[in-house]
This record gives C-alpha cells, structure tokens and sequence, in this order.
C-alpha cells in the first residue's frame, strides 16, 4: 500500500516535470515567433496575472468543487475552460496585435471570453463576437440536443451563459447564442472582415472544418485562425494541409494558424 502510494507520486512528480519542459519548448519557440522578446510576452503575462481577473475567475468556479452531475450523454459536469496557459498567450497575443474584430465560437462560463475581452479593453480597441449554444446543468435537454461527442461542460444553476465575464469588460461584447452551423455565417455576412478567430464549441470534425472555413474567408491577412481542441479530431491539421498553412502551436491541444499576405 506504501509502496504503490510512493510509485504513484513518482508518477505524479514525473508527467509534472515533463509537462513542465514541454511548456517551456513551446513558449520559446513562440516567443521568437510572435515577440520581439520574452521580456515582452512576460509584460503581457504579469499584466494579465496581474489584473486579478484569472485568479477571480478561478475562486468563482470553485462552484463547480460542489456541483454533481452528469449530463444526458453521461458526461460528468465540468467546467470546460481553457487552461491558464493557453489564455494568458491568447492575451499576450491580442495585446500583441491589436486586432479590431474577434469572433470565438464555444463560451460556456465564459473563461476565454473574459480574457479575450481584458485585452481589447487594454488594447482600447476592438470588438469581440461570441458565439455559443450553452447546455445548462438545471435543464433537461431531448437526446440528440447536442453532439454525442460533446462533454460535460456545462453552466451551474442560475448562472447564464458568459457569467464570468465582469460588467465592466461587456461593452466591447456581443454575445450570440445558437449553434456555430447556423449562426456564424450570418455573423460574418455583417462584418467587413475579422482579423481573430478562435473555435472552442462544438468539437465535431464537421462543425469544426465548417467553422474554420467560413472564418477563413472573412480574416484579414496577417489575421489569425486560433483552435482550441484540435486533438480531437484530424480536422485543424486537414485544413492547415487544405491552406498549405504551418500551424504554431501553443499547447498540444491550441495552436493557430496566420494568414499572411500572399494567401
Ligand atoms: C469547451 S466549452 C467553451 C469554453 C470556453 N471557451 C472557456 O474557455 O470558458 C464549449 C461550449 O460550446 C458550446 N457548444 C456546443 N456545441 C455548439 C455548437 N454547435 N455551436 C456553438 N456552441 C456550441 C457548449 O455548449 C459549450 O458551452
């Protein structure tokens, strides 16, 4: 009992250092990429650690310490966020590029909303749309509502969709709710063109190959098409191969892909 109890931790200790190398071989690859220097992603990354917002966010979804459950498809109840690391590059890199128009699919709770939107409100600048179709933990829903694929990422009882989001971050938002298939493309007809898109909702291989081609169209060269998820299926990798597109990676599971002016 001991023993296995030592082993276990070993194992523990062991993914935690790898996890560990492996961040720092992305971020450095990153840096060069995007950032004059590391010391201006770090002034980006302390800016967002440090406005209280990530750590606000986190002590509210505490909610979800206490929240049992399971959805219709059996998926435990969860809270579905991006990582902190994934959104504190999506901060350094919005601040980086001061984009006018940001669309992102799959809010939830609204983690990578409200982070996307502290920094337009830095940037003073910029609007983001949100797209999302929120399963609620408090309702019942008909077999076949969502992708069978889909998770248990839901919304706690009594909290609407995006609630994590402060008030005073909201007046560069709009919020669409409905599923991506049939709302992104009347959203793009509205819009001259995007210069950031992030798809973070419905994990199909269909809904994510019909939303990265859609946006694609709409972005701005030197725009960039961010995924979320994208080892979830061959999806984001068939349509980096489809545009002859080498995609950055910020996690294993994040990455995007920029479009540059001779695309
Ligand atoms: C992974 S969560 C998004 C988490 C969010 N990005 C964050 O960091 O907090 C995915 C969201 O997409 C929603 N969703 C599922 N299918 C969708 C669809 N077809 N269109 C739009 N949103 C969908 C889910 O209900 C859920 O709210």
């Amino acid at each position: 009992m001991f023993r296995s109890a030592i082993r276990d931790l070993k194992k523990l200790l062991l993914e935690y250092v790898s996890g560990l190398r492996e961040t720092r071989r992305y971020e450095q690859f990153m840096f060069s990429q995007f950032f004059t220097s590391k010391k201006e992603f770090l002034t980006y990354k302390n800016e967002a650690m440090g406005s209280g917002l990530i750590s606000d966010m986190d002590r509210k979804l505490r909610i979800f310490d206490d929240l049992e459950g399971r959805t219709y498809r059996s998926g435990d109840y969860r809270d579905g966020i991006i990582p902190t690391h994934d959104s504190v590059f999506l901060y350094a890199i919005i601040r980086k590029l001061k984009p006018n128009t940001v669309i992102e699919t799959g809010v939830c709770n609204g983690y990578s909303s409200a982070v996307l939107l502290l920094a337009l409100s830095m940037n003073k600048r910029g609007r983001l749309y949100s797209i999302d179709f929120p399963e609620h933990a408090d309702v019942e829903y008909e077999e076949g509502t969502f992708w069978n694929g889909k998770g248990g990422d839901v919304i706690p009882e009594g909290k609407e969709c995006g609630w994590l989001v402060p008030d005073n971050l909201k007046d560069r938002w709009e919020l669409i709710l409905g599923r991506s298939q049939d709302k992104l493309p009347g959203l793009l007809d509205t819009l001259d063109s995007v210069d950031v898109f992030m798809h973070d909702s419905e994990h199909s291989y269909e809904c994510m190959w019909f939303e990265y081609n859609c946006a694609w169209e709409k972005l701005i060269k030197g725009g960039f098409l961010a995924s979320h998820d994208i080892s979830y299926n061959s999806s984001f990798h068939d349509f980096a191969r489809r545009k002859d597109k080498r995609p950055f990676f910020i996690s294993g599971n994040f990455a995007f892909l920029v479009r540059y002016l001779r695309d």
